[in-house]
């Protein structure tokens, strides 16, 4: 074949085509007729209402009372590609899988609408009705449950019907065909009648570009159309959504509960796979797998990517390549978190003594985070502001720094806003809330935020750390190559913080007598 007749042969298949090129699929009407008949009856049987369906509808009536009379758009977001045909693993909006109750990996493509209803009508006392739009489970006589590789039920398993959603959750379901016209009807001024909307936006470029078109295509004058002001009304409904979640419900801790333990599992395997780290040229990532097993094991996935740092590679702040050697005699940062089935996720670190015990250096630095730690854990009293946590434990470590000669300066000025100087060896903030997203309520106001006052139901962290780099000529040469970080999870309740994460021991003493409790127990286990 000739140069000219590969390019009309070339140009006769579109690219997105191409994808086919490695498999024959029958065509002929036979085979589609035969694939379409003589299935099993779909099961018939609902499924239970879940147990976070009131809590759902709660949090659906306190977003209504904040945008009465106005259409709220919460898309869960597209599959994302990987490469070519495969996608990276569904995982829904945040937003979206707190307001529908949903989780694992439903539902690609899903937008839940809250649409405003007359006075009195709306769900459950609320001033909006919610359907939830989805693409339903495809009849077994249809193309698309035998032929479509990403919604198929023939080939991606067990899909959810309308009837079955609706029944599990406790909301309306509609099919997504029905979605456009949801989004677009009646948009307009309010003044002549119209609805206007709120979008969260950037989570499915398909329905950032609906709402565009409907709202220009509804413009008094479109050409003219304020793009700020209409982007600053959705960023509201992101804010009320992201702050909404800064307190938890029973439901919520009860799924934080369950990430933390499955995390604790984890680590515990993370131990007992010590020893086999320690003979492989990438120690790290079997720490990685073994961690990795038990996300998958016991939850969903992990709550975000594992750092599994040995010596000098825990000062690199996120460190989740995982290439490294893990060496005896050094330390090993892990900082990895469960998320569970609801999608709620724990965010743990431990810093452990590779070969179970800790050198007195490491002892030292580790001892100093430790009392940060506690400072923190002490400071974090109900009524106080979030911030507040961080100073009292970044003091503690700017006092070490100082006693060890350390800090050019003095604590004072250190902790000054003029100074900042042992922020050098603990760059990072020292708590943030935890929930859903492993950073949570990340779009809340500031004065709700690191200015907001610590109240009973919110979860955050406290993780103060000490980063000596091996490459760091302002410490002595016996600090360098060592970094310690301890993590835990806080519940704040009415008479103070919970440490949900305190099943792993956070003393060097009980660290090192919990390690050899695990190898105690896995040689006995030896035939
Ligand atoms: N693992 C992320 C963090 O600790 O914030
Ligand atoms: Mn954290
Ligand atoms: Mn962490």
């Amino acid at each position: 074949m000739n140069d000219a007749d590969n390019t009309q042969i070339s140009a006769s298949q579109p690219l997105e085509e191409r994808l086919n090129n490695r498999s024959q699929r029958p065509s002929s009407d036979a085979f589609k007729a035969f694939m379409a008949s003589n299935w099993a009856p779909f099961r018939e049987q609902l499924p239970e209402l879940d147990a976070v369906a009131g809590h759902a509808a709660g949090r659906r009536r306190a977003i209504s009372e904040l945008f009465k009379g106005e259409r709220l758009v919460i898309p869960a977001g597209p599959l994302k590609v990987r490469s070519n045909d495969c996608d990276y693993r569904f995982r829904p909006h945040s937003g979206f899988a707190h307001l529908t109750g949903l989780g694992l990996d439903h539902e690609p493509d899903a937008v839940l609408i809250l649409e405003p209803s007359d006075e009195g009508k709306g769900d459950d006392g609320g001033h909006h009705r919610a359907t939830l739009y989805f693409r339903p489970l495809a009849g077994r006589d249809t193309e698309q449950f035998y032929a479509d590789s990403r919604s198929g039920e023939f080939w991606i398993g067990a899909r959810p019907t309308l009837a079955e959603f609706k029944a599990q959750l406790g909301l309306e379901t509609a099919d997504l065909a029905e979605l456009e016209l949801a989004i677009t009807k009646n948009v307009g001024a309010p003044e002549i009648g119209g609805i206007s909307i709120r979008l969260v936006r950037k989570v499915d470029e398909n329905i950032d570009a609906l709402v565009d078109t409907a709202r220009y295509n509804t413009a008094k004058d479109p050409e003219n159309l304020d793009l700020g002001v209409l982007d600053a009304l959705d960023e509201k409904l992101s804010e009320a959504l992201s702050e909404l979640r800064l307190i938890k419900d029973e439901w919520e801790v009860e799924q934080m509960k369950t990430a933390v333990a499955a995390t604790v599992q984890g680590f515990t395997e993370v131990v007992k796979a010590l020893p086999r780290a320690l003979s492989h040229p990438r120690g790290e990532r079997v720490v990685e797998g073994a961690f990795f097993a038990r996300a998958r094991e016991e939850g969903n996935e992990l709550g975000y990517d594992t750092i599994a740092a040995g010596g000098n590679n825990a000062t690199v702040l996120h460190w989740t390549r995982n290439t490294g050697k893990v060496n005896a005699g050094e330390l090993l940062l892990l900082d990895a978190g469960v998320e569970a089935d609801s999608l709620y996720t724990a965010d743990v670190t431990r810093t452990l003594p590779t070969n179970g015990t800790f050198s007195e250096i490491q002892r030292k630095v580790y001892e100093a985070v430790l009392d940060a730690a506690d400072a923190g854990f002490a400071a974090a009293q109900p009524g106080i502001k979030f911030r507040d946590i961080h100073t009292a434990a970044t003091t503690v470590l700017a006092e070490r720094l100082a006693e060890w000669g350390l800090l050019p300066v003095s604590v004072e000025e250190a902790i000054s806003a003029e100074g900042q100087q042992h922020r050098r060896w603990m760059p990072h903030g020292t708590s943030h809330h935890l929930g859903l997203d492993v950073h949570d309520c990340a779009q809340a106001k500031r004065e709700l935020y690191l200015d907001g006052v610590l109240t009973p139901g919110m979860i955050f962290t406290i993780e103060p750390g000490l980063y000596f780099k091996a490459e760091d000529l302002a410490i002595p040469a016996e600090y360098r190559g060592i970094g310690v970080r301890i993590e835990d999870d806080i519940l704040m309740t009415a008479d103070g913080p919970v440490n949900l994460s305190a099943a792993l021991p956070r003393k060097a003493d009980d660290v090192e007598s919990w390690m050899a409790g695990i190898y105690q127990e896995v040689e006995a286990q030896l035939p």
